[in-house]
């Protein structure tokens, strides 16, 4: 098949890519190298594509023109340029939207102009908000939006919203509600919304993979944007303690790129299974394994020999406390799971 990779420079993209090359895709890369990514001014993913003979093409996802010239004649695209991270401060809240909605809603266009009909995209499990709890009395509960006062109290679990009582975490199904709790995981349900609108007015087929916390080789260097095993593996390989937020007891699924690039691949060619003509469906990808932060930070110290991490007890008031969900779904419609154990894949990190 002839694919078009948005963000196929990036870590997870650069996973992709090369996913879909051992299958013998013909893969076109379309990716803005921003430079807050890729610091070098994109010449190690320049130097990366062209020693795999993909063609780059430079340029912004926003840019319809652009994006409809190279989609023409594609069989799929599979759109993975946004901007990730869980943001600074409410500052981004314009930028994550334009590169992110406004990016897909551009796509999306180009690919009906352009007679596209098979989109797979990058979503997050980040679209949960909170994962799936029970309470003994009161059943499945959704706990609202953390409350500052009990974070700063050092109080991290959510609680009952009738009882007040403890609440057991579960893992969490594609058909839970939506609940985005910062500004990158509301434009990841917009993402998800717009693909469903193009794939039920155009007769198309959408998928969207909701990603797990990815790591592995490549992974970009601890910046304001990367995520916790980034940010670990930079401390604990420079010889700092790890710092753990809240209490280290955050449940988290952490997925290797391998296994996240083998399921874009799956969605690719699941030609029927995933996305039939008309319909979005979207996939949870994780590892099916639970593991927390603080787990994490312990094995990155031991594997990089670096000093032990510190619980510090801060907190960020977007994150959530608990999100881990079953792929079950990937599982059985794509024939998809995951097959890199987590201290083997962690065994395996490097940076970009
Ligand atoms: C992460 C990604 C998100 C992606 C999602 C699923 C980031 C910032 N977030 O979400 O983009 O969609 O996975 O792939 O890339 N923590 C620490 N110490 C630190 C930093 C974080 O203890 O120095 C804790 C946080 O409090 C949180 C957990 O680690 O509880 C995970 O944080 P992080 O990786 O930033 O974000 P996620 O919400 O899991």
């Amino acid at each position: 098949m002839r694919i078009v990779v948005t963000g196929g420079a990036g870590f997870i993209g650069g996973a992709v890519v090369r996913a879909l090359l051992e299958e013998s895709h013909d893969v076109v890369v379309l990716d803005s190298l921003r430079p807050d990514v890729h610091r070098d001014g994109g010449d190690a993913a320049r130097a990366r594509l062209g020693a795999q003979g993909v063609r780059i093409v430079e340029g912004d996802v926003r840019d319809v023109t652009l994006v409809r010239q190279h989609v023409h004649g594609a069989d799929a695209v599979v759109h993975l340029a946004a901007k990730v991270g869980l943001g600074v401060d409410l500052d981004d809240m314009d930028d994550y939207v334009s590169c992110n909605a406004v990016g897909t809603a551009m796509v999306l266009r180009a690919c009906h102009d352009a007679g596209v009909t098979r989109l797979v995209q990058a979503s997050s499990m980040v679209v949960y908000g909170e994962g799936a709890y029970e309470c003994e009395e009161h059943g499945p509960v959704a706990p609202p939006p953390r409350d500052e006062q009990r974070l700063a109290a050092g109080l991290f679990e959510p609680d009952c919203p009738h009882c007040g009582a403890d609440l057991v975490p579960h893992l969490v199904a594609e058909d839970a509600v939506m609940d985005p709790r910062n500004t990158y995981a509301a434009t990841k349900v917009t993402q998800e919304q717009l693909a469903a609108v193009w794939a039920r007015e155009t007769g198309a087929s959408a998928t969207s993979l909701r990603l797990h916390n990815v790591y592995g080789p490549g992974m970009p260097r601890s910046t304001p944007y990367a995520g916790v095993a980034a940010i670990f593996w930079s401390a604990s390989t420079s010889g700092q303690p790890p710092q753990v937020f809240e209490d280290g007891g955050q449940r988290r699924d952490f997925v290797h790129v391998d296994d996240i690039a083998s399921a874009f691949v799956a969605a690719v060619q699941s030609e029927g299974a995933s996305g039939a003509a008309g319909e979005h469906t979207a996939y949870n990808v994780g590892s099916g394994v639970v593991h927390t932060v603080g787990d994490l930070a312990t094995e990155l110290a031991l594997l990089a020999g670096g000093p032990s991490p510190v619980v510090t007890g801060r907190y960020r008031l977007g994150d959530v406390r608990h999100i881990t969900a079953s792929s079950d779904r990937a599982r059985r419609e794509l024939g998809w799971t995951a097959t890199v154990p987590f201290t083997q894949g962690l065994s395996g990190l490097s940076f970009s």
